[in-house]
């Protein structure tokens, strides 16, 4: 301030000056950080102008009133200035920025998808729900089974050959068969007919229920093969109950799994656990390569023998029992030819089930 202490508003050569210097600094302005700049040298505290004004202050009374009406005139030929070098300036910012700054609405985002449940889950649940609504409950056993459940209630003879080493993974050194495999009891179930086993030892009949779940075989994964997959079991008993009912109920799950149109035929087979047994067929008109029979499950009138051995006397019971494969059912009914697509766990196949992936 003490170098524009000197400063007298009634000099009209400095004021003018002073003018010229505000303008000149005002028009170099080059972006808004120059102008502002220039703005705080020639109108701010510390300005010749602020100087001006505090000089009035030291001027006879007589001088203040011409004095005050220079200053006046040159603050306002400065803040004009600054006023019009502002708009230019802002402007110009504005377009500069718009340049800069544009979005390009064709550039590759990084997108997150919301994820997508596997079809097998929402095929379970389905299934659940199916039964639920008949009313039946719906049941679930351990995974890891003793060798009781999992084959002699369910009648398989001590050299049946599903219950060799090749074709169901025991549990080494168990607390029960010690530490040579030869002699371990536990096994990682092969189906989900224990779960019968389970239930009739722990309530007394009318008996329906429904029980999926996962079971473990040691077959090598291929286009139609996993170890691991999933099973629903259906058991019922009551007094006089059929195959009728049974054929009933198996026709009414596979409308609801595929279309009205659909529905089962059943061949003579053989389960240790049934009697008599059979391959249940499924027809529908969507299959892959145009409607026709495609093996579907197994199922049965239920042992004598398994109620036996349950505590159910089958001469007051009878009941009937099926189980079919799950990973088998979705690839029915959605036409896919490879499980490899089941068990990866690649996004993409699981979206194209929500209706938000493309596909089916
Ligand atoms: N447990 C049999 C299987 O895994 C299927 C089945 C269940 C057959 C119930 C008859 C009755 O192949």
């Amino acid at each position: 301030m003490s170098e524009h202490q000197s400063v007298n508003p009634l000099d009209a050569g400095q004021m003018e000056t002073i003018v010229n210097d505000a303008l000149a600094a005002i028009a170099a302005a080059k972006d808004l950080d120059q102008f502002r700049a220039a703005k705080r040298d020639h109108m701010g505290e510390n300005s010749p102008v602020a100087a001006a004004s505090k000089a009035i202050g030291q001027l006879p009374g007589s001088d203040r009133a011409a004095a005050g009406k220079a200053l006046g005139a040159a603050r306002k030929q400065i803040s004009d200035a600054l006023a019009a070098r502002e708009t230019v300036l802002e402007e110009e910012e504005q377009t500069r920025r718009l340049a800069e700054e544009t979005v390009d609405v064709t550039a590759a985002s990084a997108r997150t998808y919301p994820g997508a449940r596997h079809p097998l889950g929402s095929l379970i649940d389905e299934v659940g729900d199916f039964f639920a609504a008949m009313g039946w409950d719906i049941a679930e056993g351990p995974e890891v089974e003793h060798e009781w459940f999992n084959f002699d209630a369910l009648n398989f003879d001590i050299d049946h050959p599903a219950r060799q080493m090749q074709d169901t993974f025991y549990i080494d050194g168990t607390t029960v068969g010690g530490d040579n495999p030869e002699d371990a009891h536990l096994v990682m179930r092969t189906h989900t007919s224990p779960v019968q086993a389970h239930v009739m030892l722990g309530q007394k009949p009318p008996i329906y229920v429904a029980c999926p779940g996962k079971v473990f075989r040691s077959d090598e994964l291929d286009a139609t093969h996993t170890p691991v997959f999933h099973q629903v079991e259906g058991l019922a008993i009551d007094k006089g109950l059929t195959m009728g009912h049974l054929k009933g109920v198996l026709d009414h799950f596979a409308k609801a799994m595929f279309g009205p149109a659909a529905r089962t035929r059943l061949r003579p087979s053989f389960f240790p656990f049934t009697e008599p047994s059979a391959e249940m067929d499924l027809w529908f008109p969507q299959k892959k390569g145009g409607a026709g029979w495609i093996e579907w499950g197994g199922c049965g009138m239920v042992n004598p023998n398994v109620l036996r051995a349950c505590g159910i006397d089958p001469e007051e019971y009878t009941g009937f029992a099926f189980g079919m494969g799950l990973e088998r059912t979705l690839m029915l009914r959605h036409s896919i030819a490879d499980m490899h697509d089941i068990v990866e766990g690649d996004q993409r196949f699981s979206l194209q089930f929500t209706g938000r992936g493309k596909g089916k």
